[in-house]
């Protein structure tokens, strides 16, 4: 059982004159016994005002409140029913409401923190937890701040009780065995013959060659799975507004993931004279110093890809004869901090992706899945031959926005969830040992997580609109696929080594690569050369 109290200061415009005090014992009279009452099925649900005192041109009014007219609620109930009383009958307008020190009373022990925001102070009293706020101003009770606390209180001891972060992973279906061709570590070769260069944590530039391995993959992709299906490309932009990232929920669930960027602190140069002058002193550039010629974040760099496309269509209402929408994006790299476990082209922190994106009625988006799902393994199975499995995980939206689920001892896979594609890379290890599988990919149905926050609407009023999308990380199906067949063509399944055509010729210097991999790159390269020549 949830309590609550507070005291209520009512700013008015002037001095309270003493026959209207009078008239207050009414006014309370009528609050209790019939205005702080609606909703709620006992007094011990509802609100009641204890006592008030008038001080000048203040009233205090002190409530307590049970579970279905809580204090905040009470306060406005208060306001609405005097303002109109004071305005007529004593021209006595009402300037600003403050909720001071509102109380939450919880029955039992409770794992809360005074980090929590405006909370003030924490207190266990005769087996109650007493949540003691800060101050509440009229914009913040209406937020309601109060609710969304307890909401929060509640969320975390779930939370707790599933120890935190609890991830759910269940085979659904897999590939038969593939005898491996290959044993090496496709990431080490392209390092030592140069095709990657290491740029930063994370990051890496990509020469011709391996360039055009990778677009000759999106390239079989986008022709085998996503043209077939009506899918057809967009260009999504990759600073994503902090606003954005509210609605789909990656602010709260994923900032130790995210990179944010700023905007400068102004469009005029003599704004950076000092800054200039620093680096021309020190010929370096003082990190520490640059926070004051910069805004704060305005933006993060591209993460899920797809929070655009439930933004476009956000606040609108979409006709029947639009529906379903299928497009797909590979615009640009995504941005995912990963603080350790950065490994060659298989954990980066900025990848590429082709983002495939649906809406529709709940039917066929998940018809939309499974159509993409067969196509998914034709590709996976015939088309690349990969060692594959799918698994169906915690949904992807529900671990970017911070949310837990329990898990169910049943799956319906046409349900809102997400799917898991993963390969095994047989040079980590044999296939029975989990960690040496990646994940290559997703595809989820969101059911009304994003067309709920940004509003999108079907044309008929009672008809909800769903979503869904697809990550194709272009790196790890490379990677998996080198993995499991090597750089030997005469190794590849026949459709896509028909597909890739001969990579340009790689960069050489005197010092690059590394002359002791110098006849690795000779040998790749022959390798490469049976490929149909451009
Ligand atoms: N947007 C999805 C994700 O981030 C699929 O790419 O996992
Ligand atoms: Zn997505």
């Amino acid at each position: 059982m949830v309590k609550f109290f507070g005291e209520a200061i009512y700013v008015l415009s002037s001095k309270i004159p003493e026959d209207v005090q009078k008239d207050f014992q009414n006014i309370i009279k009528e609050l209790n016994e019939e205005i702080l009452l609606r909703g709620a099925k006992s007094k011990e649900e509802g609100a009641q005002i204890t006592d008030y005192t008038i001080e000048d041109n203040k009233l205090i009014i002190r409530i307590t409140s049970g579970k279905r007219v809580r204090v905040h609620h009470a306060v406005l109930r208060i306001k609405n029913y005097i303002q109109p009383i004071l305005g007529r009958k004593f021209k006595i307008g009402l300037r600003s409401i403050e909720l001071r020190e509102p109380k939450i009373i919880i029955e039992g022990s409770h794992r809360i923190t005074s980090k929590l925001p405006f909370v003030k102070a924490i207190k266990e009293e005769n087996g109650k937890t007493i949540v003691i706020l800060n101050d509440l101003s009229e914009s913040e009770i209406k937020k309601p701040i109060i609710d969304r606390l307890i909401h929060l209180i509640e969320y975390k001891e779930e939370k707790e009780k599933w120890g935190g972060k609890v991830e759910h992973w269940r085979e659904i279906k897999r590939s038969p065995k593939k005898e491996p061709k290959y044993s090496g570590d496709p990431s080490d070769v392209l390092i030592k013959i140069g095709w990657i260069k290491h740029f930063y944590v994370g990051q890496w530039l990509y020469t011709p060659p391996i360039t055009h391995l990778i677009r000759k993959f999106q390239e079989a992709f986008i022709d085998i799975v996503l043209r077939p299906l009506g899918f057809i490309e967009a260009i999504y932009p990759k600073m994503v507004p902090l606003e954005v990232g509210l609605k789909t929920g990656h602010i709260k669930g994923t900032p130790h993931q995210m990179i944010f960027a700023s905007q400068p602190i102004s469009y005029n140069p003599e704004d950076f004279e000092e800054w200039n002058d620093l680096v021309t002193v020190l010929n370096s550039v003082p990190k520490d110093r640059l926070k004051d010629f910069v805004k704060s974040p305005e933006y993060f760099n591209c993460f899920a890809q797809c929070e655009p496309f439930y933004w476009f269509f956000g606040d609108e209402i979409i006709k029947i004869s639009e529906l379903p929408i299928k497009w797909f994006d590979r615009s640009g790299p995504s941005f995912r901090w990963e603080s350790g476990g950065i490994r060659g082209l298989e954990r980066l922190v900025e990848f590429h992706r082709i983002e495939v994106t649906w809406l529709g009625e709940p039917d066929q988006v998940v018809e939309i899945r499974n159509k993409l799902l067969e196509k998914y393994e034709y590709f996976m199975d015939k088309v690349l031959d990969l060692e594959w499995r799918w698994a169906w995980v915690t949904p992807f939206y529900l671990v970017h926005a911070g949310e837990i689920e329990k898990e169910e001892s049943t799956i319906d896979i046409n349900k809102p969830g997400t799917i898991d594609f993963e390969a095994w890379l047989p040079y980590r290890g044999e296939r029975e040992d989990n960690k040496n599988w990646l994940e290559i990919g997703n595809i989820s149905i969101h059911g009304s997580k994003y067309t709920g926050p940004f509003r999108i609407k079907h044309q008929k009023k009672n008809q909800i609109l769903w979503t869904g999308c697809s990550g194709f990380g272009v790196q790890r199906w490379l990677i998996a696929f080198l993995s499991q067949k090597g750089f030997d063509p005469d190794n590849w399944p026949k459709e896509i080594r028909e597909r890739i055509t001969r990579p340009p010729k790689s960069f050489r210097a005197i010092t690059y690569p590394n002359p002791e991999n110098q006849d690795l790159l000779e040998k790749i390269e022959k390798l490469m050369s049976k490929l149909e020549a451009m």
